[in-house]
């Protein structure tokens, strides 16, 4: 991994936090290239972490071990075309954290029989090294690319392996959308410690201290959230009249609702961005 250079072809928010997280876990800056047309990109990344920097797609593709397609999926395809000739010189691991952007697509797009593809989905708490991502990798990709790519998504978090690519839109669903469903939550108890009556402040801290809590209580404990939750629901207290509420509420199948729904955007996504 030290010896292996690794280049990335766009040097956004996820970019800057991989690239974050792999200096911090030891990779030399020498090692790591960034292509970005945007100079602000560039000048931070270069600034930051004394990376290199470049708007040279094919220089980057031409030398990485490890190419890390980190672009938005709308430029994927003109972004993959345009370097499929150095991709085909070099045939480096190419990792694609694009959402909905299928390997077999990139595969077309990169134009190179049997180049080894990991997709990854990170979510955005990897910007302060706390993500977590689903992977998963084609035909092509060996034990050693496999842990290649789990190193550098490690670097933000968790990791998880998806046994199939067609899952990547369930874990697009939950994990890739989830901060957002977290954050919906933490609004709302917000707003209901507000309504009743504490000031803004203090239900906020409130609140987002109780989510961070309870997250750490959840993943260093052996039971399940079930579990835990019953744990904490004494008969006849305050919190069984809460969750009473939530559940005559149908939470839980709201939540179905909404992950079902997500997961047929994201299918729906990769469709129309595979196009052509
Ligand atoms: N942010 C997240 O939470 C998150 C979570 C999961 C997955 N992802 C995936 O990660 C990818 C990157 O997301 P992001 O939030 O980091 O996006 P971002 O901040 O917009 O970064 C993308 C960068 O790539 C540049 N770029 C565009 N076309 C390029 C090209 N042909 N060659 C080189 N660079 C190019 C963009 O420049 P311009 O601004 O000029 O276009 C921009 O600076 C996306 O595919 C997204 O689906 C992100």
């Amino acid at each position: 991994m030290q010896d292996l250079t690794i280049g990335f072809i766009g040097g956004g928010n996820m970019a800057r936090a991989l690239v974050g997280g792999l200096i911090a876990a030891g990779v030399p800056a020498r090692n790591v290239w960034v292509s970005d047309p945007v100079e602000e990109q560039r000048a931070t990344l270069a600034a930051q972490y004394n990376i290199h920097t470049t708007t040279d797609n094919t220089a980057v593709a031409d030398q990485s071990d490890v190419l890390v397609l980190a672009v938005k999926p709308q430029q994927m395809r003109a972004a993959a075309t345009a370097i499929a000739l150095a991709v085909a010189r070099r045939r480096p691991l190419v990792v694609s954290i694009a959402a909905g952007i299928r390997m077999d697509d990139l595969a077309r797009w990169l134009d190179t029989p049997q180049l080894a593809i990991v997709r990854a989905m990170p979510n955005t708490p990897a910007l302060v090294q706390s993500g977590a991502s689903g992977l998963c990798a084609n035909a092509w990709t060996d034990d050693e690319g496999r842990t290649i790519a789990e190193h550098i998504l490690r670097a933000v978090g968790l990791v998880q392996w998806v046994p199939e690519e067609s899952m990547m839109d369930a874990v697009t669903a939950l994990s890739g959308s989830g901060p957002a469903y977290f954050l919906l939550v933490m609004e709302a108890l917000h707003q209901a410690g507000v309504a009743m009556g504490l000031p803004s402040e203090q239900a906020r801290l409130l609140t987002l201290q109780t989510a961070f809590g309870t997250a750490r209580l959840a993943l260093e404990s052996e039971a399940d959230a079930a579990e835990l939750r019953r744990r904490v629901t004494s008969p006849g207290g305050t919190t069984e009249q809460a969750i009473k509420v939530l559940q005559e509420g149908q939470l839980e199948a709201l939540f179905e609702r909404a992950l079902l729904a997500a997961q047929k955007r994201g299918a729906s996504l990769a469709a129309q961005y595979g196009e052509g």
